[in-house]
């Protein structure tokens, strides 16, 4: 029997933002085995690949599905020089990856990225070199991408197989621009920022076809208005068209390894709730600009990090239901702020971090993270709604006498264009007992019957491994509830998804 309830009020005749497939991006980095051995195995590899990328990946990606995948890094980006990874494989160079420990091949480069993107339906998002490249590298690389004409860069790209321009349309100036990304202070980054900007917005123009521009910004107080206002917005409204989003990175950090205890779960819990925080103070200095141009957020790195995740081991870590916990929390959170956050990209998407596919040779198995993402992304083109949601909350206990309130509830709740299709995810964070949610409809209409999938474990340390690659994942069945008042039971550490028929009253 549920122990406790919750209840959500959901306005159903309120439809608000668009929810951004975006949202549900994520991100892939030269670090570890993402790359190498998760993504791309080679043409010569007996693992069975199509030109190279492995082609179960390729399948549990395109089924996620990935809307907009990030690369090439991370800090790799900031010392990543593009021309090594074109053209023939065998005569790229073989360079020092500085930050993750390795030598880079350059096996895998622009092409191969964007035919993994056409192969899993995702748009490409790249990361251009600011801290040890040059605004000439970044624009030729624009070139070299959407570049049409005889042009020298279009015409190497066409040299290489593609005569076509790939219409990239997402540029990140920078990764992490204050630490590894070249350890600037934010009026250097501006001033960085503008001669970068200068020389690549105008291929929007040129090649027809539109860019935009993703500044790097932080979730420390000051960078982000320290940034826009060395950038010169305010004294010059125009240097506004330079700029389309700010991106802030958050890792929800733990000490755990697979015998995490109950206090460790619920304080890496706690810790999530700081994005929200993060997204607010983000929204507070992008409002200044007086409604002028809306900035979006981008969150291009998040996910859990492990103590156990270190350079020395390629970030891996276990992936469980606890981690499964804290995607749904975030997803949800990224659909309640559908108005303000234009992407995220969790980090990162094959065996690194809080991955959603894991590799051993050959075998591939999917992470109990892979099916929360699974079921959040049923939100992609709805318009959330506006909800009242009471929950229990349990006070938890931190490091030096810290503590702080944990709902155990949360959700998020969006309809279709077409007004015929309620999307709700609830997340319940309890570790040992389940909950029950009274969900009631305010407006015309009341429901109809649906489908209800859920994911949990037994516990909350489950992971799947190549021995046992179905251990965490959903079920799914018809939800029968009828009325304009409906109940669902939501499982110690589980999540809940349902899509829900509307009807007139
Ligand atoms: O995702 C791993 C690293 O974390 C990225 O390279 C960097 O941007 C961040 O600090």
């Amino acid at each position: 029997m549920p122990h406790d309830q919750a209840t959500w009020q959901l306005w159903i005749d309120r439809p608000g933002a668009l929810v951004s497939p975006f949202l549900f991006g994520h991100f892939a980095e030269h670090l570890g085995r993402c790359i190498y051995e998760g993504l791309w195995v080679g043409p010569e590899s007996p693992i069975p690949n199509q030109d190279g990328l492995r082609t179960d990946v390729l399948a549990a990606l395109r089924d996620l599905p990935v809307p907009v995948l990030r690369w090439p890094g991370g800090c790799f980006a900031d010392d990543y020089h593009w021309e090594d990874g074109i053209g023939p494989r065998e005569r790229r160079p073989r360079r020092t990856n500085l930050w993750w420990y390795g030598e880079e091949p350059n096996h895998f480069g622009t092409d191969e990225f964007l035919a993994l993107c056409r192969a899993i339906g995702a748009e490409p998002y790249i990361c251009l070199n600011v801290g040890s490249g040059s605004p000439t590298e970044a624009r030729n690389w624009l070139e070299y991408c959407n570049g049409s004409g005889q042009t020298h860069y279009a015409r190497l790209r066409a040299q290489h197989g593609h005569p076509e321009p790939y219409g990239v349309r997402y540029w990140g100036v920078g990764n992490e621009n204050w630490g590894c990304g070249g350890h600037f202070t934010p009026e250097e980054y501006a001033a960085a920022y503008r001669r970068f900007a200068t020389y690549l917005k105008p291929f929007t123009r040129t090649t027809r076809s539109r860019i935009e521009l993703i500044a790097c910004g932080h979730t420390t107080p000051d960078w982000n208005q320290r940034f826009l206002a060395a950038l010169g917005v305010e004294r010059n409204p125009r240097l506004l068209d330079l700029i389309d989003h700010l991106s802030i990175h958050r890792y929800f950090r733990g000490p755990h390894d697979r015998d995490f205890t109950a206090a460790d779960y619920y304080w890496l819990l706690a810790s999530t709730l700081q994005l929200e925080t993060d997204l607010r103070r983000t929204r507070d200095v992008l409002s200044y600009d007086g409604g002028q141009k809306r900035l979006g957020i981008v969150v291009d790195e998040w996910g859990t990090w492990y103590d156990q995740a270190r350079a020395e081991n390629g970030l891996e870590q276990v992936n469980t239901m606890q981690d499964a916990v804290v995607a749904a929390g975030t997803l949800n959170l990224f659909v309640r702020w559908a108005d303000w956050v234009t992407m995220a990209n969790l980090a990162q998407t094959v065996n690194v971090l809080q991955c959603v596919v894991q590799t051993a040779g050959p075998a591939m198995w999917l992470t109990p993270t892979y099916h929360a993402v699974h079921l959040l992304a049923a939100h992609r083109g709805q318009r959330v709604l506006p909800a009242d949601l009471e929950t229990p909350e349990l006070t938890v206990s931190g490091p030096a006498g810290t503590s702080a309130r944990l709902p155990l509830v949360d959700g998020a709740a969006s309809r279709s264009a077409d007004g015929r299709t309620l999307v709700l995810t609830l997340v319940n964070r309890h570790l040992e007992e389940a909950i029950e949610c009274r969900i009631s409809l305010r407006g015309e209409g009341r429901i109809d019957g649906g489908l209800h999938q859920q994911l949990t474990a037994d516990d909350v340390r489950a992971a799947n491994s190549a021995a046992d690659p179905e251990r965490v994942r959903p079920t799914r069945a018809p939800f029968p509830a009828a009325g304009t008042t409906v109940a669902v039971t939501l499982p110690p550490h589980s999540v809940t998804a349902l899509q829900l028929t509307l009807v007139s009253p």
